[in-house]
Protein backbone atom coordinates (compact mmCIF):
# COMPACT_ATOMS: atom_id res chain seq x y z
CA UNK A 1 0.00 0.00 0.00
CA UNK A 2 1.36 3.03 -0.60
CA UNK A 3 2.01 5.69 2.27
CA UNK A 4 2.36 9.51 2.58
CA UNK A 5 3.71 10.76 5.76
CA UNK A 6 2.38 13.99 6.50
CA UNK A 7 3.08 16.38 9.14
CA UNK A 8 -0.03 17.97 10.91
CA UNK A 9 0.45 21.51 12.43
CA UNK A 10 -2.69 22.12 13.92
CA UNK A 11 -1.44 25.49 15.56
CA UNK A 12 -3.77 27.74 17.77
CA UNK A 13 -7.27 28.73 18.30
CA UNK A 14 -9.16 26.61 16.11
CA UNK A 15 -6.46 25.10 13.88
CA UNK A 16 -7.33 21.98 15.67
CA UNK A 17 -10.97 21.84 14.78
CA UNK A 18 -10.14 22.53 10.99
CA UNK A 19 -7.97 19.72 10.48
CA UNK A 20 -9.43 17.43 12.78
CA UNK A 21 -11.97 17.90 9.70
CA UNK A 22 -9.71 17.46 7.05
CA UNK A 23 -7.87 14.35 8.71
CA UNK A 24 -10.82 12.33 8.66
CA UNK A 25 -11.80 13.56 5.09
CA UNK A 26 -7.96 12.03 3.85
CA UNK A 27 -8.96 9.16 5.86
CA UNK A 28 -11.58 8.45 3.96
CA UNK A 29 -10.16 9.37 0.50
CA UNK A 30 -7.07 6.97 1.21
CA UNK A 31 -9.86 4.02 2.13
CA UNK A 32 -10.82 4.78 -1.29
CA UNK A 33 -7.89 4.58 -3.47
CA UNK A 34 -5.51 2.51 -0.40
CA UNK A 35 -3.26 4.91 0.46
CA UNK A 36 -2.33 5.36 3.45
CA UNK A 37 -1.76 8.60 5.07
CA UNK A 38 0.27 8.99 8.67
CA UNK A 39 -0.25 11.80 10.03
CA UNK A 40 2.43 13.24 12.49
CA UNK A 41 1.39 16.48 15.07
CA UNK A 42 3.77 19.22 16.02
CA UNK A 43 3.70 22.25 17.65
CA UNK A 44 3.09 25.75 15.64
CA UNK A 45 2.31 29.22 17.13
CA UNK A 46 1.75 30.31 20.17
CA UNK A 47 1.13 27.16 21.40
CA UNK A 48 5.10 26.06 20.50
CA UNK A 49 6.24 29.33 22.49
CA UNK A 50 4.56 28.29 25.49
CA UNK A 51 6.60 24.82 25.50
CA UNK A 52 9.86 25.69 23.63
CA UNK A 53 9.42 29.53 24.04
CA UNK A 54 9.86 29.85 20.24
CA UNK A 55 6.95 29.70 18.00
CA UNK A 56 8.74 27.60 15.32
CA UNK A 57 11.00 24.69 17.18
CA UNK A 58 13.64 22.84 15.45
CA UNK A 59 11.61 19.69 15.75
CA UNK A 60 8.63 21.36 14.16
CA UNK A 61 10.94 22.36 11.15
CA UNK A 62 13.12 19.03 10.74
CA UNK A 63 9.23 16.95 10.83
CA UNK A 64 7.93 19.47 8.67
CA UNK A 65 11.39 18.56 6.12
CA UNK A 66 11.04 15.16 6.39
CA UNK A 67 7.19 14.74 5.82
CA UNK A 68 5.62 13.99 1.74
CA UNK A 69 3.87 17.43 2.86
CA UNK A 70 2.38 19.65 5.12
CA UNK A 71 -1.34 20.26 6.59
CA UNK A 72 -1.67 23.68 8.71
CA UNK A 73 -4.77 24.74 10.45
CA UNK A 74 -3.57 28.40 11.36
CA UNK A 75 -1.45 30.44 14.12
CA UNK A 76 -1.99 33.28 16.62
CA UNK A 77 -4.45 34.17 19.59
CA UNK A 78 -4.99 37.42 21.37
CA UNK A 79 -2.45 35.83 24.10
CA UNK A 80 0.39 36.54 22.44
CA UNK A 81 -0.35 39.94 21.44
CA UNK A 82 1.91 40.88 23.81
CA UNK A 83 5.07 38.97 22.96
CA UNK A 84 8.22 40.91 21.51
CA UNK A 85 8.01 40.65 17.26
CA UNK A 86 10.20 37.97 16.66
CA UNK A 87 8.63 35.73 18.76
CA UNK A 88 4.92 36.05 17.99
CA UNK A 89 3.23 33.23 16.36
CA UNK A 90 2.95 34.81 12.97
CA UNK A 91 6.57 34.33 12.74
CA UNK A 92 6.21 30.79 12.78
CA UNK A 93 4.68 30.84 9.51
CA UNK A 94 7.36 33.31 7.68
CA UNK A 95 9.63 31.50 8.96
CA UNK A 96 8.21 27.72 8.00
CA UNK A 97 7.63 29.54 4.61
CA UNK A 98 11.19 30.67 4.25
CA UNK A 99 12.53 27.45 5.99
CA UNK A 100 11.04 24.89 3.44
CA UNK A 101 11.68 27.30 0.29
CA UNK A 102 7.77 28.03 -0.68
CA UNK A 103 7.89 30.80 -2.89
CA UNK A 104 5.02 29.90 -4.51
CA UNK A 105 1.66 30.32 -2.91
CA UNK A 106 -1.22 29.23 -4.75
CA UNK A 107 -4.62 30.67 -4.11
CA UNK A 108 -7.75 29.95 -5.82
CA UNK A 109 -10.93 31.81 -5.49
CA UNK A 110 -13.80 30.42 -6.74
CA UNK A 111 -17.21 31.02 -6.65
CA UNK A 112 -19.93 27.93 -6.08
CA UNK A 113 -22.88 27.83 -8.02
CA UNK A 114 -24.65 26.83 -4.68
CA UNK A 115 -23.26 30.11 -2.48
CA UNK A 116 -23.27 32.78 -5.02
CA UNK A 117 -25.84 34.74 -2.93
CA UNK A 118 -23.64 34.71 0.15
CA UNK A 119 -20.80 37.30 -1.32
CA UNK A 120 -21.53 41.12 -0.72
CA UNK A 121 -21.88 41.84 -4.11
CA UNK A 122 -24.00 41.17 -6.67
CA UNK A 123 -24.93 37.94 -7.59
CA UNK A 124 -24.11 38.61 -11.38
CA UNK A 125 -21.10 40.18 -10.94
CA UNK A 126 -19.69 37.18 -8.49
CA UNK A 127 -21.54 34.49 -10.57
CA UNK A 128 -18.93 31.62 -11.87
CA UNK A 129 -16.13 33.67 -10.84
CA UNK A 130 -12.81 31.59 -10.89
CA UNK A 131 -9.85 33.04 -10.38
CA UNK A 132 -6.23 31.73 -9.52
CA UNK A 133 -3.89 34.05 -7.45
CA UNK A 134 -0.36 33.06 -7.71
CA UNK A 135 1.31 35.02 -4.63
CA UNK A 136 5.33 35.04 -4.26
CA UNK A 137 5.53 34.19 -0.65
CA UNK A 138 9.61 34.68 0.34
CA UNK A 139 10.38 38.23 -0.84
CA UNK A 140 9.24 41.41 -0.86
CA UNK A 141 9.04 43.63 1.78
CA UNK A 142 8.10 40.88 4.25
CA UNK A 143 11.88 39.86 4.21
CA UNK A 144 13.73 42.49 2.52
CA UNK A 145 16.55 44.18 4.49
CA UNK A 146 17.51 46.52 6.02
CA UNK A 147 14.70 46.58 8.15
CA UNK A 148 13.36 47.83 11.77
CA UNK A 149 12.87 51.24 13.63
CA UNK A 150 15.49 53.33 14.77
CA UNK A 151 15.75 57.44 15.88
CA UNK A 152 16.99 59.73 13.02
CA UNK A 153 16.90 63.21 13.17
CA UNK A 154 15.47 63.12 16.76
CA UNK A 155 12.59 61.16 16.02
CA UNK A 156 11.46 57.66 15.19
CA UNK A 157 11.79 56.23 11.91
CA UNK A 158 10.32 52.79 10.48
CA UNK A 159 11.41 51.14 7.18
CA UNK A 160 11.42 48.40 5.86
CA UNK A 161 12.45 47.36 2.34
CA UNK A 162 10.69 46.24 -0.78
CA UNK A 163 12.92 44.10 -3.07
CA UNK A 164 13.14 41.14 -5.47
CA UNK A 165 16.00 39.13 -7.41
CA UNK A 166 15.60 38.74 -10.94
CA UNK A 167 15.78 35.43 -10.40
CA UNK A 168 13.04 35.31 -7.32
CA UNK A 169 10.53 36.91 -10.21
CA UNK A 170 11.65 34.16 -13.05
CA UNK A 171 10.81 31.49 -10.98
CA UNK A 172 7.54 32.65 -9.68
CA UNK A 173 6.89 33.79 -12.99
CA UNK A 174 7.26 30.38 -14.02
CA UNK A 175 4.89 28.80 -11.79
CA UNK A 176 2.48 31.62 -13.30
CA UNK A 177 2.50 30.66 -16.61
CA UNK A 178 2.69 27.02 -16.10
CA UNK A 179 -0.48 27.27 -13.73
CA UNK A 180 -2.26 29.73 -16.42
CA UNK A 181 -1.30 27.17 -19.37
CA UNK A 182 -3.60 24.35 -17.67
CA UNK A 183 -6.05 26.70 -16.96
CA UNK A 184 -7.95 29.24 -19.70
CA UNK A 185 -4.21 30.79 -20.39
CA UNK A 186 -4.66 34.22 -19.09
CA UNK A 187 -1.64 35.98 -17.06
CA UNK A 188 -2.66 39.04 -15.37
CA UNK A 189 0.61 40.30 -13.61
CA UNK A 190 0.13 42.60 -10.71
CA UNK A 191 2.21 45.67 -9.91
CA UNK A 192 3.22 48.94 -9.12
CA UNK A 193 5.50 49.82 -12.08
CA UNK A 194 4.16 53.62 -12.28
CA UNK A 195 5.90 54.29 -8.72
CA UNK A 196 8.08 51.52 -7.68
CA UNK A 197 11.21 50.68 -9.24
CA UNK A 198 11.08 46.48 -7.54
CA UNK A 199 8.00 46.77 -10.04
CA UNK A 200 9.76 48.04 -12.82
CA UNK A 201 12.08 45.28 -12.95
CA UNK A 202 9.30 42.62 -11.65
CA UNK A 203 7.62 44.13 -15.13
CA UNK A 204 10.25 43.79 -17.30
CA UNK A 205 11.42 39.62 -15.86
CA UNK A 206 7.51 38.74 -16.52
CA UNK A 207 7.42 40.20 -20.12
CA UNK A 208 10.97 37.92 -20.88
CA UNK A 209 9.64 34.89 -19.25
CA UNK A 210 6.78 35.37 -21.05
CA UNK A 211 8.81 34.68 -24.43
CA UNK A 212 8.72 31.04 -23.26
CA UNK A 213 4.94 30.50 -22.62
CA UNK A 214 3.31 31.66 -26.24
CA UNK A 215 0.08 30.06 -25.72
CA UNK A 216 -0.59 32.51 -22.54
CA UNK A 217 -2.05 35.59 -23.08
CA UNK A 218 -0.07 38.58 -20.93
CA UNK A 219 -1.32 41.75 -19.12
CA UNK A 220 -0.28 43.88 -16.74
CA UNK A 221 -2.29 45.61 -14.40
CA UNK A 222 -1.41 48.88 -11.33
CA UNK A 223 -2.32 46.73 -7.82
CA UNK A 224 -4.27 49.88 -7.25
CA UNK A 225 -6.43 48.83 -10.23
CA UNK A 226 -6.59 45.49 -9.63
CA UNK A 227 -8.00 45.89 -6.44
CA UNK A 228 -10.66 47.62 -7.80
CA UNK A 229 -11.11 45.75 -11.22
CA UNK A 230 -11.34 42.52 -8.84
CA UNK A 231 -14.40 43.63 -7.04
CA UNK A 232 -15.86 45.50 -10.43
CA UNK A 233 -15.72 42.49 -12.82
CA UNK A 234 -14.10 39.64 -11.44
CA UNK A 235 -14.74 37.06 -14.12
CA UNK A 236 -12.05 39.29 -16.46
CA UNK A 237 -9.71 37.52 -14.55
CA UNK A 238 -7.66 33.37 -14.43
CA UNK A 239 -4.68 34.02 -13.35
CA UNK A 240 -3.03 37.06 -11.10
CA UNK A 241 0.31 36.82 -10.63
CA UNK A 242 1.88 39.30 -8.01
CA UNK A 243 4.49 39.97 -5.21
CA UNK A 244 4.22 38.27 -1.28
CA UNK A 245 2.64 41.83 -0.23
CA UNK A 246 0.30 42.51 -3.10
CA UNK A 247 -0.97 39.12 -3.00
CA UNK A 248 -1.74 39.20 0.92
CA UNK A 249 -4.21 41.76 0.39
CA UNK A 250 -5.73 41.12 -3.06
CA UNK A 251 -6.16 37.81 -1.88
CA UNK A 252 -8.44 38.40 1.20
CA UNK A 253 -10.55 40.68 -0.96
CA UNK A 254 -10.88 37.78 -3.51
CA UNK A 255 -11.68 35.46 -0.64
CA UNK A 256 -15.17 38.39 -0.44
CA UNK A 257 -15.89 37.49 -4.17
CA UNK A 258 -17.25 33.65 -2.91
CA UNK A 259 -18.40 35.41 0.71
CA UNK A 260 -16.48 33.78 3.36
CA UNK A 261 -12.82 33.31 4.46
CA UNK A 262 -13.95 29.78 5.36
CA UNK A 263 -14.11 28.71 1.98
CA UNK A 264 -10.79 29.55 0.67
CA UNK A 265 -7.75 26.91 0.53
CA UNK A 266 -4.06 27.54 -0.01
CA UNK A 267 -0.84 25.71 -1.31
CA UNK A 268 2.18 26.71 -0.67
CA UNK A 269 4.94 24.86 -3.04
CA UNK A 270 8.63 25.23 -3.68
CA UNK A 271 10.89 23.83 -6.28
CA UNK A 272 11.73 20.26 -4.47
CA UNK A 273 9.15 18.17 -3.04
CA UNK A 274 8.61 20.48 0.56
CA UNK A 275 4.91 21.75 0.28
CA UNK A 276 2.19 23.01 2.76
CA UNK A 277 -1.12 23.33 2.59
CA UNK A 278 -3.38 25.91 5.08
CA UNK A 279 -6.75 27.72 4.84
CA UNK A 280 -6.15 31.08 3.97
CA UNK A 281 -8.11 32.02 7.20
CA UNK A 282 -7.23 32.53 10.55
CA UNK A 283 -7.42 30.92 13.84
CA UNK A 284 -10.37 32.43 15.38
CA UNK A 285 -9.59 32.15 18.92
CA UNK A 286 -12.93 33.50 20.04
CA UNK A 287 -14.41 30.52 18.17
CA UNK A 288 -12.23 27.75 19.39
CA UNK A 289 -13.65 25.00 20.96
CA UNK A 290 -17.26 25.93 19.93
CA UNK A 291 -17.69 23.37 17.01
CA UNK A 292 -18.88 26.29 14.77
CA UNK A 293 -16.29 27.08 12.54
CA UNK A 294 -15.84 26.23 8.77
CA UNK A 295 -13.75 23.14 7.95
CA UNK A 296 -14.28 23.04 3.91
CA UNK A 297 -11.65 25.52 3.40
CA UNK A 298 -9.12 23.19 5.39
CA UNK A 299 -10.70 20.03 3.59
CA UNK A 300 -10.14 21.61 0.32
CA UNK A 301 -6.38 22.86 1.52
CA UNK A 302 -6.10 19.08 1.71
CA UNK A 303 -7.27 18.06 -1.53
CA UNK A 304 -5.23 20.28 -3.16
CA UNK A 305 -2.20 18.51 -1.42
CA UNK A 306 -3.83 15.45 -3.55
CA UNK A 307 -3.11 17.06 -6.53
CA UNK A 308 0.27 19.04 -6.24
CA UNK A 309 2.29 16.65 -3.88
CA UNK A 310 0.70 13.64 -4.75
CA UNK A 311 -0.37 13.69 -8.62
CA UNK A 312 -3.72 12.38 -7.06
CA UNK A 313 -6.27 14.21 -9.80
CA UNK A 314 -8.91 11.97 -9.13
CA UNK A 315 -8.85 11.73 -5.80
CA UNK A 316 -8.59 16.15 -5.22
CA UNK A 317 -11.57 15.94 -7.92
CA UNK A 318 -13.65 13.97 -5.43
CA UNK A 319 -12.82 16.12 -2.25
CA UNK A 320 -13.87 18.68 -4.61
CA UNK A 321 -16.95 17.42 -5.76
CA UNK A 322 -18.14 16.03 -2.35
CA UNK A 323 -17.80 19.43 -0.84
CA UNK A 324 -19.96 20.60 -3.75
CA UNK A 325 -22.97 18.22 -3.01
CA UNK A 326 -22.92 19.20 0.90
CA UNK A 327 -23.27 22.41 -0.39
CA UNK A 328 -26.19 21.77 -2.96
CA UNK A 329 -27.84 20.04 -0.16
CA UNK A 330 -27.84 22.47 1.95
CA UNK A 331 -25.86 22.08 4.37
CA UNK A 332 -24.07 24.92 6.03
CA UNK A 333 -21.69 25.91 8.73
CA UNK A 334 -22.73 29.44 10.20
CA UNK A 335 -20.46 31.39 8.19
CA UNK A 336 -22.17 30.85 5.13
CA UNK A 337 -25.80 29.92 6.30
CA UNK A 338 -28.50 32.23 5.42
CA UNK A 339 -31.54 32.97 7.04
CA UNK A 340 -34.17 30.04 7.47
CA UNK A 341 -31.21 27.68 6.92
CA UNK A 342 -30.59 25.07 9.76
CA UNK A 343 -26.80 25.15 10.62
CA UNK A 344 -24.56 22.53 11.52
CA UNK A 345 -21.50 22.01 13.20
CA UNK A 346 -17.50 21.60 12.06
CA UNK A 347 -17.45 18.10 13.05
CA UNK A 348 -20.73 17.28 11.29
CA UNK A 349 -19.83 18.98 8.44
CA UNK A 350 -16.44 16.91 7.84
CA UNK A 351 -18.67 14.14 8.68
CA UNK A 352 -21.13 14.85 5.51
CA UNK A 353 -18.05 16.03 3.83
CA UNK A 354 -16.25 12.29 4.49
CA UNK A 355 -20.05 10.28 3.68
CA UNK A 356 -19.95 11.71 0.52
CA UNK A 357 -16.46 11.02 -0.71
CA UNK A 358 -17.14 7.33 -0.17
CA UNK A 359 -20.56 8.01 -1.45
CA UNK A 360 -20.58 10.10 -4.03
C1 LIG B 1 -1.55 35.20 5.13
C2 LIG B 1 -1.44 35.92 6.45
C3 LIG B 1 0.03 36.02 6.81
C4 LIG B 1 0.72 36.83 5.74
C5 LIG B 1 0.35 36.60 8.20
C6 LIG B 1 -0.44 35.91 9.30
C7 LIG B 1 1.81 36.54 8.51
O1 LIG B 1 -2.05 37.15 6.39
O2 LIG B 1 -1.13 34.03 5.04
O3 LIG B 1 -2.10 35.79 4.20
O4 LIG B 1 0.75 38.07 5.81
O5 LIG B 1 1.24 36.22 4.81
MG1 LIG C 1 -3.11 37.49 4.59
Amino acid sequence: MKKYNIALLAGDGTGKEVTDEAVKVLKAVGEKYSIEFDFEPALIGGCAYDVYKTPLPDVTLDLAKKSDAVLLGAVGDWKYDNLPPEVRPEKALLGIRKGLNLFANLRPASVYPELTQLSPLKEEVVASTDIMIVRELTGDVYFGTPKGIEIKEGQKFGFNNMCYFESEIKRIAHTAFKVASQRNNKLCSVDKANVLDVSRLWRETVIEVSKEYPNVELTHMYVDNAAMQLIRAPKQFDVILTGNIFGDILSDEASMLSGSLGLLPSASLSDSKYAMYEPIHGSAPDLKGQNVVNPIATILSAAMMLKYSFNLDSAHDDIVNAVRKTLKLGYRTKDIAQAGMEIIGTSEMGNVIKDNVLHP
